[in-house]
């Protein structure tokens, strides 16, 4: 990280020689690692459990009882409001025969009631009630209740750490989230709303298309490109959590020098990479918050997206220009990038002993790759 210029005076200085921030070489990465069902299944191990997981963000569920469900790998999870400054995750699976006490998403939840035989867990996760009580009193109801997962608040983004492992690389991570996301306290933020796609790609290859923006001018000539100057970006890594931020046109049309904290919010957009698998596009208003997981094959991806807003959707108008952002959103990704991805995915299997080339001025995808080679050595 270049930190003696301030980032406002390292783009503009971009901008105005036409430039790139460049990592010191190519780099190359093998094929094999999109295709190959076993690298899937050692990611999915270390990465998804002995690394801190952004599971989600705490202004999702705003009140009290408010939850969300979410299937991470092979654990599925009730992430709960149980107080106003509070949230929990539990396992999302009943303590008498195993079934999912809920499903989706909802609010203002009192207690939740498994459907299978209506065991019923307050929002603390204690049993509190169970029919037939007589049938089971000789395994007392404290030892019935939901297992709860270790969860951790971090400026609204909500962390899992599932072992000893991960908890220490929280701790680690920590420093860095707070210089990263000092301007983005996603608390104070207001959820709008999100969609959940699945992709037929590898989960690396979902988050590769946010990593660089090369491509802006080129696959997304009519859409983004009006909008996101092409290959002309910030780079910075903070550990293995990624910056990368693009100037918008804008700033040339206003002429703006980017003087002000403010100038520089109105006129850019930042790419932030929550290692390994959460990624926010910010802008001045609001932030997108897309989350990737891997599916049960190496070419099989679920990806959310969902939007929260500086200010409070209210009138009809604010939902409309709320509407026309998220789906200019989706529709760039699922129109443009992802059908794209879906046939790099296809090609990569005729010739699995080929190998993808990240130039210097891809230094997202170097570290990401790097990154996440580092981790999976560690284990
Ligand atoms: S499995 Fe939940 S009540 Fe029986
Ligand atoms: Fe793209």
């Amino acid at each position: 990280m270049n930190s003696k210029l301030d980032v406002k005076d390292r783009l503009y200085t971009l901008i105005n020689n036409h430039e790139t921030d460049y990592a010191t070489d190519v780099y190359i990465n093998p094929v094999k690692e999109y295709i190959d069902l076993k690298r899937n299944l050692r990611e999915k191990d270390i990465l998804f459990k002995n690394n801190p997981v952004c599971i989600g963000v705490s202004s999702t569920i705003p009140n009290k009882g408010d939850w969300f469900t979410i299937q991470l790998i092979d654990t599925p999870i009730l992430v709960v409001r149980k107080t106003a400054t509070e949230v929990a995750a539990y396992l999302n699976i009943c303590t008498h025969r195993g079934a999912k006490i809920t499903k989706d998403s909802g609010k203002k939840a009192y207690s939740f009631k498994c459907p299978y035989h209506s065991w019923t867990y307050n929002l603390e996760g204690k049993l509190i009630g169970r029919p037939r009580e007589n049938a089971f009193e000789s395994i007392e109801k404290k030892k019935c209740n939901l297992t709860e997962l270790n969860i951790n608040d971090h400026n609204g983004f909500l962390w899992l750490t599932s072992n000893k492992k991960s908890e220490v690389k929280y701790r680690k991570n920590i420093n860095h989230l707070d210089l990263l996301l000092q301007d983005y306290n996603l608390k104070n933020y207001h959820f709008y709303k999100s969609k959940i796609i699945d992709i037929n790609m590898n989960w690396k290859l979902a988050a590769d298309t946010f990593l660089e923006l090369y491509h802006i001018n080129s696959l997304h000539d009519k859409t983004l490109f009006p909008i996101i100057m092409s290959d002309i970006a910030l780079f910075d890594s903070f550990g293995s959590n990624i910056r990368i931020i693009g100037p918008r046109q804008s700033m040339l049309k206003s002429k703006n020098k980017l003087k002000t904290n403010n100038d520089f919010k109105m006129h850019t957009i930042q790419v932030i990479t929550l290692f390994p698998n959460t990624i926010l596009v910010t802008h001045h208003e609001h932030v997108e918050v897309w989350h990737i997981l891997p599916g049960n094959k190496e070419n099989e991806t679920k990806i959310s997206l969902s939007l929260f807003t500086k200010e409070k959707a209210i009138t009809k108008s604010e939902k409309n220009h709320w509407d026309n952002n998220f789906n200019l959103a989706i529709d760039v990704v699922l129109e443009e990038d992802f059908p794209l991805g879906e046939d790099v995915q296809k090609g990569f299997y005729a010739d699995p002993t080929r190998k993808l080339i990240f130039g210097k001025n891809e230094p997202g995808l170097q570290h990401f790759h790097k990154s996440i080679n580092q981790a999976l050595k560690e284990g």
